[in-house]
């Protein structure tokens, strides 16, 4: 079949969803985007994205132009006249840490009702395994003759597009070949027009080999996502145990890990220290991996260290700050610059940045906090006593103390001297790792890193 001819659906225009519509939709598809958040969709009408994300906006804007991107609240007027659906749905967790798979069932349901005969229906939201297997008895008891394919997501928020277009694989399973060869051709399409699309994005093409089809079943499917996320937190807390060791005993983190990390059996990727890991996926996935073990009489407690050594990190940081401030921070002014729970984007979904604000107003300081994209996402999140700015300038001023919680360019090239002018007081807290240390110290400033004594 030409891709003329293949009409896609995408159910959910979240982070994923959205990234992947609009892919699709470059590469020639013409694809719905289904959700039901009035606002998400009304954005994507006007040519953008509820989040910042850099690139999608020019693409969002082309491909709604040119009516290959066709944003809906209705299944109706999608799901009959298309031969691929997406399911994009978000997976959070329960109150338990298992993963909540209420939008997962609802989308499915929906969208089976009106499936065509010989449908593909795709799962891209990270689930626990044998999720797949429930769906498709949902599917049996609604006497549906359409294929279900795994393909789970691996685009990091931040770099969405370039993740997507320069994979390192993709990875689709289930029990109908024909079914995972369609979606393995929808990808293929993809990559052929990625030069271009890269350009329409205003992105470089990122350095990168040549990415892998991998073709498996439905349940390793499943189970590669979540294994690749709880290997990848692993990597975080284990940086994070060896930074604790390392302040106790003058070695610097950052030396230990650019060593560590040039054995290519071991890899220097995602073993930086700092406040630990946030956002809309590691933390969740990793509970959920957790659960879902369980559920199968299987313990994980190498993954649950790892979810405990995360949660210790914040409040670890904030304690030596408060130790070098004299140790109590009623009356101290501070500023906590990063909300976004990493650089280049906006989300602040368990943001560590707005954890270690609302902690040290919990504590008794006076806070006030910058971010360059998720000032308005984090307002909700953070206490109300928290003060938001519109640069890091004004925000660091007459302050105690200073705490860097997110990468963003923008604060490596805070000078050591300009904020020496702007602070009261001389506490630096490089949560990140990502400052200079030495000419902080030249400056006469208090250098406090994750493991860099
Ligand atoms: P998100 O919360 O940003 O988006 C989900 C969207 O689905 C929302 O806009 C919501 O309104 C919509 N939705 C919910 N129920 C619906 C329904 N019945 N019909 C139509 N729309 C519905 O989520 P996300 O961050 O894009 O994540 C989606 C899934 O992908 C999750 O399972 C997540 O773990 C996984 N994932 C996320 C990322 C990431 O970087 N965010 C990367 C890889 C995998
Ligand atoms: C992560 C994975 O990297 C993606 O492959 C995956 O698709 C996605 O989760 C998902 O399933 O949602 P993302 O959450 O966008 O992507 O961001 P990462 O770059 O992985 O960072 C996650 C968190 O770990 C951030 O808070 C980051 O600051 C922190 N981190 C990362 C560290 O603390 N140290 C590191 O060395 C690397």
């Amino acid at each position: 079949m030409s891709k003329s001819e293949v009409t896609v659906s995408v159910i959910g225009a979240g982070y994923v969803g959205l990234t992947t519509a609009v892919l699709l939709a470059e590469a020639g598809y013409t694809t719905y985007i289904i959700d039901i958040n009035q606002a998400r969709l009304q954005k994507i009408k006007e040519g953008r994205s509820f989040f910042y994300e850099d690139g999608i906006d020019p693409l969002i804007a082309h491909a709604v132009e040119n009516k290959k991107l066709i944003p809906t609240d209705s299944y109706d007027e999608s799901i009959p006249h298309s031969q691929v659906v997406f399911s994009c749905v978000g997976t959070p967790d329960n109150p338990d840490g298992s993963s909540n798979l209420t939008y997962v069932f609802s989308a499915a349901e929906q969208a089976g009702k009106l499936l065509k005969p010989g449908a593909v229906f795709v799962q891209k939201s990270t689930v626990p395994v044998g999720t797949g297997a429930r769906v498709e008895e949902t599917f049996v008891k609604l006497k549906k003759n359409v294929a279900y394919v795994s393909n789970p997501e691996f685009l990091r928020e931040g770099t969405a597009i370039s993740d997507t277009l320069y994979f390192d694989r993709i990875v689709a399973g289930g029990n109908d070949k024909k079914a995972v060869e369609q979606v393995m051709d929808l990808y293929k399409t993809i990559e052929r027009h990625r030069d271009k699309i890269t350009e329409r994005a205003g992105l470089k093409v990122p350095e990168h080999q040549k990415g892998q089809y991998i073709t498996t079943n439905r349940n390793s499917a499943e189970l590669i996502k979540v294994t690749a996320n709880a290997f990848l937190a692993l990597k975080i807390s284990f940086a994070n145990s060896i930074a604790k060791l390392s302040d106790h005993t003058d070695a610097d983190v950052l030396e230990v890990m650019d060593a560590v990390g040039a054995d290519r059996r071991i890899g220097r990727a995602f073993l930086n220290a700092g406040r630990g890991y946030g956002g809309g996926c590691f933390p969740k996935d990793v509970s959920g991996l957790i659960a879902s073990a369980n559920e199968h009489g299987v313990e994980l407690p190498i993954m649950t260290a790892a979810s405990d050594v995360n949660d210790s990190m914040p409040g670890y940081i904030a304690e030596k700050a408060q130790v070098a401030l004299g140790g109590s921070l009623p009356g101290k002014k501070v500023a906590v610059l990063g909300l976004a729970f990493k650089a280049g984007t906006s989300d602040v979904r368990r943001s560590p940045g707005v954890h270690i604000a609302n902690l040290l107003v919990k504590n008794g300081a006076a806070v006030s906090a910058y971010d360059p994209q998720a000032n308005q996402e984090a307002r909700e999140d953070l206490h109300q006593k928290v003060s938001l700015y519109e640069n890091w300038q004004d925000a660091v001023k007459d302050t105690d103390a200073i705490f860097i919680t997110t990468e963003w360019p923008e604060f490596s090239k805070v000078g050591a001297k300009e904020l020496r002018k702007l602070m009261d007081g001389t506490v630096v807290v490089d949560a990140m790792n990502m400052l200079d240390k030495n000419s902080i110290r030249e400056a006469g400033l208090t250098y406090i890193g994750v493991g860099r004594s």
